[in-house]
């Protein structure tokens, strides 16, 4: 049994029946063990890592109003987004694309926001860009709500010369011309600078190229990220599509020295189809199941990314960064498709909660990942009209998950049975556990069966539950959702019931939810 897939690893089908059979089935019973003798890695915090790309109402809106917008704000960033991001502990976050990256032109966003040129975003519906939000304003934005910065360098239509200037123009403390013109600019101090990628879908929107093309790109460009010895950005290298295990391979084989990371992008489409991807809210049970097997395949991806990365790198130097991930729908109708504007639902928090699951499972090669996007665009934590402010099913698992981060992962093995609907099969209950550092355990409980509550029962090997308690996200239809007439539609709320049992736990789960237990 493969424990590295953790949540996953003891798929058992105790019993299985069509559902119109199952109306009034008792709940099944599940039993998890969770191995707190068996300590894994740590789960870096940068798994609940954010992207935010200029796309649609993603940047402008949604995080920026400018400082005479009368929507509240400080310094141009709306506060209540603030507000929202801070309370969520955002590790990271990345910017300023996706495919924007390839054509952004960072001297574009720096000076006085009046003599800023406007541009044209091509890539996100030919809107024009103000460039209002540049270099400053990204890293101001990241300080304020206690984030570090990853941002992503222009390979398509950009130089290694822009690149390099621009890295100096961040992180320089010198006098050196382009640190001048920083402070000029109104920052004295340089920034700090912990993550800088390679361009964005090398292979796609980041320049079409093949990865024995790329990798060598890579070797150029990576040569001159350079900066002082204290804030040198790690090197992320632009990685595969989905399953495409080549790209990793030759870019390990061929540039596996001058990189510290290599990324990973993996969207969920209900139907798989990108013409027809199937919509947001009002969709039926076959795409919710739909959805879900698709978000699980992120676990087979991982490891075979992993595996071919273990071949190169046995000792795991090089992380993996899952840096854009999430369901993508059909956008939400009436809006401009280009803006991939998007409801947000129960389902997705269940995917939220599935994927996050899985990158705790792999946490030992996985090292940040990035949900796409942080406001207003695809799989958002919070949308926005006007003044007004929702946060998201999704947000509500970040927030829930919270104590996962840099917590220790312990394995957890769950004897489930399946939930079925036509062909389509997955495991009922997915579980996730971890020790923080003061010795409590937290242990989430994903039930992905939209009718059939289950009684878990939690073995803990190596420990002896004292006390616990918890909180759930869950709801009465699949696609609920927090609109800005009932913003708190869905949100989570005690859990009721968990007890301790026998030195484990015993606890009944509702139907399509998320519980995140803390024992003691
Ligand atoms: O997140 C939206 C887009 O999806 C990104 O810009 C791109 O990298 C990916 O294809």
């Amino acid at each position: 049994m493969d424990r590295a897939l953790g949540t996953l690893a003891l798929f058992v089908l105790v019993f299985s029946l069509p559902w119109p059979v199952m109306a009034d089935t008792p709940s099944p019973a599940v039993d998890v063990t969770v191995h707190a003798d068996q300590p894994g890695p740590k789960i870096d915090r940068d798994l609940y890592g954010q992207f935010a790309e200029h796309l649609g109402r993603g940047i402008y809106e949604g995080v920026w109003v400018g400082e005479g917008s009368s929507i509240p704000n400080t310094r141009g960033f709306r506060n209540d987004v603030l507000a929202a991001l801070k309370a969520l502990g955002v590790p990271v976050v990345r910017w300023p694309g996706g495919c924007f990256a390839d054509i952004y032109h960072w001297r574009d966003g720096i000076g006085p926001r009046s003599s800023r040129p406007v541009t044209i975003n091509a890539t996100w519906g030919g809107v024009e860009e103000s460039n209002a939000f540049g270099t400053h304003e990204f890293l101001d934005f990241a300080e304020l709500i206690g984030a570090r910065a990853y941002i992503n360098g222009n390979v398509g239509t950009g130089t290694p010369q822009e690149m390099a200037d621009w890295i100096e123009y961040i992180t320089s403390p010198t006098r050196s011309s382009l640190a001048e013109l920083r402070r000029k600019n109104g920052r004295d101090r340089p920034w700090r600078l912990p993550f800088f990628a390679v361009g964005n879908e090398t292979w796609g929107c980041g320049g079409g190229m093949r990865a024995e093309h790329y990798a060598d790109v890579y070797r150029n460009y990576a040569t001159f990220i350079r900066g002082p010895s204290d804030n040198r950005p790690s090197r992320v290298a632009s990685g595969a599509n989905s399953g495409d295990v080549h790209w990793t391979e030759t870019l390990m084989a061929q540039a596996a020295g001058s990189m510290d990371a290599i990324t990973l992008h993996h969207y969920t489409l209900p139907t798989g189809r990108w013409d027809h991807k199937g919509p947001g809210r009002g969709f039926g049970e076959a795409d919710w199941i739909a959805t879900l097997q698709g978000t699980l395949q992120m676990d087979g991806l991982i490891a075979k990314h992993a595996a071919v990365m273990d071949t190169y790198d046995p000792g795991k130097r090089v992380g993996l960064f899952v840096d854009e991930w999430g369901t993508w729908y059909d956008a939400t109708p009436g809006t401009n498709t280009a803006f991939l504007e998007q409801p947000n639902t129960l389902r997705d928090a269940v995917a939220a909660a599935l994927n996050l699951g899985i990158f705790h499972a792999h946490a030992d090669r996985v090292r940040m990942a990035n949900i796409a996007q942080m406001v207003n665009v695809l799989q958002a934590m919070i949308l926005t009209d006007k003044d007004k402010m929702v946060l998201t099913p999704t947000y509500y698992v970040f927030e829930m998950y919270r104590p996962f981060q840099d917590a220790t992962f312990l394995p957890a093995d769950v004897a489930t049975p399946a939930y079925e609907l036509a062909s389509a099969s997955v495991p009922m209950v997915q579980a996730s556990a971890a020790r923080d550092a003061s010795g409590g355990i937290t242990l989430a409980l994903v039930n992905l069966d939209p009718h059939r509550s289950a009684n878990v029962k939690v073995k803990i090997a190596g420990a002896l539950a004292r006390a616990v308690s918890g909180r759930v996200l869950t709801a009465a239809a699949m696609d609920a959702e927090n609109t800005f007439g009932a913003p708190e539609a869905v949100k989570p709320a005690a859990l009721q019931g968990a007890r301790v049992d026998h030195g484990g736990v015993a606890v009944v789960l509702p139907a399509k939810a998320v519980a995140v237990l803390r024992i003691q």
